[in-house]
Parts: structure tokens; sequence; C-alpha cells
């Protein structure tokens, strides 16, 4: 098993590191276009090895050539936010970027699932998509676990129980018209709206909504990456151990939720072979109209390149 992290700034050195510290795969290779960071992090992971005890061997590189035949890569390459920029403001930069990456990885690696991370989250998936020629099931994009996690997170000190014991789904684009849905929000199975009241839920999904601006704001130089890179090792693993965790993943959508020719976070069945199949859930008239504004945000974005 060999995984490639392509980008070795501060999302795809910290999801190098879970992957390694997993011992999910006897390779992880970190690639950057910046001489000597990815080298430099890689080996001081490796000699972090005898330590924590894996043996998932980690190299670095500024080419692809060592990435050829990855069974799965991460893509985390791109412009992180600063105060002030929202995640379209990345529009144009990165989708250079990871045209570039997707026309390499297309060549070197072309049996691999790959999973996007660079922002805008579901547009760069898309872009990831159409460059590959990928089937869609194995492209596909974090940020509903991410925004499920800050979601579960913030019930969690509200109501001073365990995260684990909350259950959570986050629907659509990643960006200000995410979907959170309390109806399909439950702690140890009791329904979220028996316990806490409609206000209280409300600024919580306000605050999931801004979670990645809240973070922009406090590091002020770039945004969030432990619990990002905690989501896309999640979505790896699932993959690596094909045990068909249901997560919410952005996914390439035929006609499911009535949506089409767009990448948007929906719940998806994670297997060897990527997204193995996407669940739809019964959404009220609202919930389906806050899901489809949010699909037309990621629509009028793709709409944007000229791909
Ligand atoms: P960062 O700035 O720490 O690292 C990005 C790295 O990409 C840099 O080391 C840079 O040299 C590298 N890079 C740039 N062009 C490249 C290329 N052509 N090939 C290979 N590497 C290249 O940024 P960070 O914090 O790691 O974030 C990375 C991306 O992930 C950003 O676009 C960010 O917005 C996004 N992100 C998405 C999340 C999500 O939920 N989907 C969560 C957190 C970050
Ligand atoms: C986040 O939500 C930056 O998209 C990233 O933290």
């Amino acid at each position: 098993m060999k995984i490639s992290v392509i980008g070795a700034g501060n999302v795809g050195a910290t999801t190098a590191c879970k992957l390694a510290e997993k011992d999910l795969a006897n390779e992880v290779v970190l690639v950057d276009i910046i001489e000597g960071i990815p080298q430099g992090k890689a080996l001081d992971l490796w000699e972090s090895a005898p330590v924590e005890g894996y043996d998932t061997l980690c190299t670095g590189s500024n080419s692809y050539e060592e990435t050829a035949g990855s069974d799965i890569v991460v893509v985390t390459a791109g412009l992180a936010r600063k105060p002030g920029m929202s995640r379209d403001d990345l529009l144009e930069a990165n989708t250079k970027i990871v045209q570039s990456v997707a026309e390499n990885l297309r060549s070197k690696s072309p049996d691999a699932v790959i999973i996007v991370v660079s922002n805008p989250l579901d547009v760069m998936t898309y872009v990831t998509w159409k460059v590959t020629g990928f089937p869609s099931e194995r492209v596909f994009g974090m940020a509903g676990i991410l925004d499920t996690a800050r979601f579960r997170s913030f019930i969690a000190l509200a109501l001073g129980v365990s995260v684990r014991d909350i259950s959570a789904m986050v629907l659509g684009g990643h960006g200000d018209s995410m979907v959170p849905l309390p109806r399909y929000t439950t702690v140890a199975g009791v329904p979220l709206a028996e316990l806490m009241d409609a206000q209280t839920i409300e600024q919580i999904i306000q605050r999931t909504r801004d979670g990645g601006a809240e973070i922009v704001k406090h590091l002020k130089t770039g945004s969030a990456y432990y619990a990002p890179a905690a989501a896309a090792v999640e979505m790896v693993e699932a993959v690596i151990k094909d045990n068909k965790r249901i997560l919410p993943c952005s996914c390439y959508l035929q006609g499911q939720y009535g949506l089409s020719d767009v990448y948007v976070g929906v719940p998806a069945k994670l297997g060897r072979k990527g997204v193995e199949m996407i669940f739809e859930l019964n959404l009220s008239a609202e919930e389906q109209a806050a899901l489809r504004k949010s699909a037309e945000d990621v629509k009028s974005n793709i709409a944007k390149l000229k791909l």
C-alpha cells in the first residue's frame, strides 16, 4: 500500500504524520514544489518511526516519479486562506495548481483513489476529476467529515457530553452555504431537538458554518490543519480497510438529490474502490432547497473555469 500526499504544508505534513502513526501503509510519499520541504519533513517523520513504533517508510520529493503507482493520493497542494479571505478567493490560483497536480497523477498513478482537500474544495475535486478523467468513484473530496466534526464538537461542549456519542450530518458544499442537518443529529440516539432549544441549535449551526474562518482569525497566517488532516486520514483508512464507513464526502452527483454534474457533500459508503454508494437522505423541502442553493454556489464557481 502506497499513499502519496501532494502538498507538504500544514495539512499535508500533518496528514502524512497521522498516516504514519496509524501504520496504514508501507510507504507515504510527500510531494511539494518547495525544494527541501517534503524531503526534510518526510525524513523527520521517518526518524520518528523508531520512537512511535511504525514501519511506514516516509519519503519526500519535488517530483512525481516517486509517487508512481500510488494506491491512494491525498491532494493538499494550494494556497490557504488568510484573514478576510473566503475559500472562493482561492479559486483561480488553486485551479492552476490542482490542474498540474491532476495531470501528474493521471500519468503516474492511473489506478489511484484520489482524496482532494485543496480549496475551494468541491470545485477543486471537480477539477481533479475532470483533468484525470478517472471514474468519479475514485475522485472525491474531504470537507463533510470536518464540518460534521466541528458541529459534533460544539454540541458536545454545549451539552457536556462525549463527542463520541454524537452522530451528525452536514451536507452541501464546503462553504458558507453548507447544510448542517439537526434532524439527522442524535446524542446517543436521542434527537438533538429533544435536548437543545432551537436558538442554541441555530447558534451552533452558524458557528459550524464559520468554523474555518474562526480558526483563520486565530492563526492569522493560515487555516486549520489538525482536524482537516484527521478527517482526510479517516477517509484514507476507510478505503484501505475497505470497511464501508458511511461518511459525508464531496461526491460527483448524477441525479442524486435532483442534482447533476456537480461535486457536493453527501453521505457516501467508502471502500477499497472509493465511493461505493451515495445515500439519499429523505430531506424536507427546506433542507432540499438549502442543498440545491449550496450546489448552485459550487456550480457557479465551476462555470467560471475554462475546463
Ligand atoms: P499550506 O500553505 O500550509 O500548504 C500548501 C502547500 O502546497 C505548500 O507547502 C505549497 O508549497 C504547496 N504547493 C503549492 N503549489 C504546489 C504544487 N503545484 N504542487 C505541490 N505542492 C504545491 O496550506 P495548508 O494549510 O496545508 O492547506 C492546503 C490547502 O487545503 C488549502 O487550499 C486549504 O484551503 C485547503 N484546506 C481544505 C480543507 C477542507 O476542509 N477541504 C481544510 C483545510 C485546508
Ligand atoms: C476549513 O474549513 C480552511 O476549509 C478549511 O478550515
